[in-house]
């Protein structure tokens, strides 16, 4: 049968796949897709099947010929890996174009999957709407509300061109001094479970084909908010560490997202970093092949973390071996992809790589390229541009602006002080991420590591936001450092967390910075009352500034839209966010989670007051 009707049919039937006689419609069986898939994999030579196992970062491409030469199946834009024109839309979809152009110039033309971490949105790109990290969702406690940014994130995404975000990230934290917690939704798993299942619906649709769903990738499978302290490489931190339990624990606790994810359909998994018991996840057999495919049926494919393979043995062509024979499926191999490349083909022709081995890892490759129609032969595998007049858009705002207002949680609010009032004569603003979008987006935004200052392109920051609530007679005066507060009606401070990502978020200390400290006292010392507003990654020790705040808010990463702050300031939304963490009284108590025996935090986790 001709090449062109074979891909008919599989257009068709992975559309009409998505639906089980007698069953609910929801996401189609991926192996459903197997005789198409079938089909293709035998007409591929072994270094067309490496080569959809081959994932270069583009900006270590040496040249793009190499796209073509190695046959890649897909590429990624780490943190930092911007175009080289800049970080515009359009400058994104160009690259896109470029890179999956070069596709269409091989023998079989199978498309590439881009992959890019939207985890707040598509937060690499300038003029994107960057929502509430994962925490503050987490307090939102709304599936449907996480469903809607998912889905704005998607189509904001496909604008670009990419089909492929590395979220949602279903890590379940369980020690706040990681610098990851703020990309996990709760430490309670019920709750990581029900929002990743959200995630996971809201990326890829009800139907992956649509050119408006995104691959989505569950992440870091598994346990990696559940190592100890001082297990990081080079024997500090968290990050990358080593989580030693019982597999008891280990499913009781992280394994649930995905459980949920794996039955919601989801495309990937990223193993991670981590460890579970001294091992790599990324070496263990039993984690990826015996849990994961076997005993819970995933029928997606792995891809690795960052050279996460290069941790696993001091020999490269070991640690392929070893990963790709205990499931790995695709390697995240930012700028070693061509020594990865020959590496596994000599195993292959060694005999330490089965063939049935690729094969499999090919199968599931492919089976979620056709499922996201990226063989379907009457759709361009290049960007979609009519998609851009979304981007960014003043609706896609609203829902971020809605998704600010549900994470907020109000912790104190003495005599009542919230809401104030629109009428104020003077309201005085002070901390140094009162006028700071780089502080209010937090880590993952436009650079890995984010960035103070103003960063974005649109987006309200939260003095911005106050400006534009109050009424014309309204004075709003703003000093860094707490200073000129007599006389106004209230003060209102903004203090928290600079940006960071990863292990450079690991922190022994979660005391406030001193100048926050200092930001507070000057302004209270004005004798006006003080509403405190924090924008953090994770619950911080706070008892140098909660006696002196009449009023205060856990605002996490609430991203672009500041609005969704003043809304609730002014009352014209009531707070309805409640913890998804443990509030620590002190560093003593850290870790604490709900469900300890001894527990007794400073806010236990659901708090949350209203007005
Ligand atoms: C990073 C992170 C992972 C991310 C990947 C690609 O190191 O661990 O979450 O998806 O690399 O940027």
């Amino acid at each position: 049968m001709k090449r062109q009707t074979l891909l008919k049919i599989a257009a068709v039937l992975s559309v009409s796949a998505g639906v089980f006689p007698n069953a609910v419609p929801g996401p189609i069986r991926l192996s459903t897709l197997d005789p198409q898939v079938k089909s293709l994999l035998a007409r591929m030579t072994l270094e067309e099947k490496i080569g959809q196992m081959t994932q270069p970062d583009q900006e270590y491409i040496k040249d793009l010929s190499d796209v073509e030469k190695y046959f890649i199946g897909s590429v990624l834009s780490g943190g930092g890996s911007d175009p080289k024109e800049g970080n515009s839309l359009q400058a994104w979809t160009d690259l896109y174009d470029r890179v999956q152009q070069r596709t269409q110039n091989t023998r079989l033309k199978i498309p590439l999957l881009y992959g890019v971490d939207a985890v707040h949105g598509h937060n690499n790109v300038a003029g994107a709407v960057v929502f509430p990290h994962n925490i503050g969702l987490g307090a939102a406690r709304s599936a449907a509300l996480v469903e809607k940014v998912e889905r704005i994130t998607a189509a904001e995404v496909r604008a670009t061109g990419i089909q492929w975000a590395f979220a949602p990230c279903v890590t379940v934290p369980r020690d706040e001094r990681w610098g990851r917690t703020y990309e996990g939704f709760s430490e309670n798993p019920q709750l990581v479970q029900e929002l990743g299942k959200a995630a996971v619906r809201g990326f890829q649709g009800s139907d992956l084909f649509s050119p408006l769903s995104v691959v989505a990738c569950a992440k870091h499978y598994v346990g990696d908010g559940g190592t100890v302290w001082g297990s990081g490489p080079q024997g500090a931190g968290l990050d990358q560490g080593d989580a030693r339990m019982e597999e008891a624990e280990l499913r009781r606790i992280h394994l649930p997202g995905y459980i949920s994810a794996v039955n919601a359909g989801v495309g990937s998994i990223m193993p991670s970093f981590s460890s579970w018991n001294g091992v790599k996840c990324s070496a263990s057999r039993r984690l990826l092949t015996e849990i994961l495919k076997q005993e819970l049926g995933f029928e997606g494919f792995l891809i690795s973390d960052y050279n996460a393979i290069d941790q696993i043995n001091p020999d490269y062509k070991k640690a392929i071996e070893i990963s790709i024979n205990a499931g790995m499926d695709m390697a995240m191999v930012p700028n070693r992809y061509r020594q990865f490349f020959e590496a596994l083909k000599q195993l292959v022709e060694e005999g330490r790589v089965p063939m049935a081995r690729i094969d499999d890892a090919v199968t599931r490759i492919l089976r979620v390229k056709f499922a996201a129609g990226l063989m379907d032969p009457n759709r361009s595998p290049l960007a979609d541009r009519s998609l851009q007049k979304t981007f960014g858009s003043a609706e896609h705002r609203l829902v971020a602006r809605e998704a600010v207002r549900q994470s907020l949680v109000l912790l104190k609010n003495r005599n009542k002080v919230l809401p104030l009032k629109k009428t104020a004569v003077r309201l005085h603003v002070a901390g140094k991420s009162a006028d700071d979008l780089g502080n209010q987006c937090g880590g993952w935004t436009i650079d890995w590591q984010g960035k103070s200052g103003a960063i974005t392109a649109g987006g309200t920051t939260l003095l911005a936001a106050l400006g534009k609530a109050v009424s014309r007679s309204t004075q709003v005066t703003y000093t860094k450092d707490g200073t000129g507060g007599a006389g106004a009606d209230a003060g209102i401070a903004v203090i928290g967390e600079p940006p960071y990502a990863e292990f450079n978020g690991d922190r022994a200390d979660l005391a406030l910075p001193k100048e926050d400290v200092d930001t507070v006292r000057n302004l209270k010392a004005a004798g006006i009352p003080v509403v405190v507003i924090l924008f953090s990654g994770r619950p911080m020790i706070i008892d140098k500034v909660l006696d002196q705040a009449d009023a205060f808010i856990a605002a996490w990463l609430p991203g672009t839209e500041g609005e969704g702050i003043t809304d609730v300031l002014f009352g014209d939304y009531r707070p309805t966010g409640r913890l998804s963490f443990s509030w620590p009284r002190s560093m003593a108590q850290i870790p604490i989670n709900v469900g300890d025996k001894k527990y007794d935090p400073l806010f236990r986790y659901g708090y949350g007051m209203s007005y």
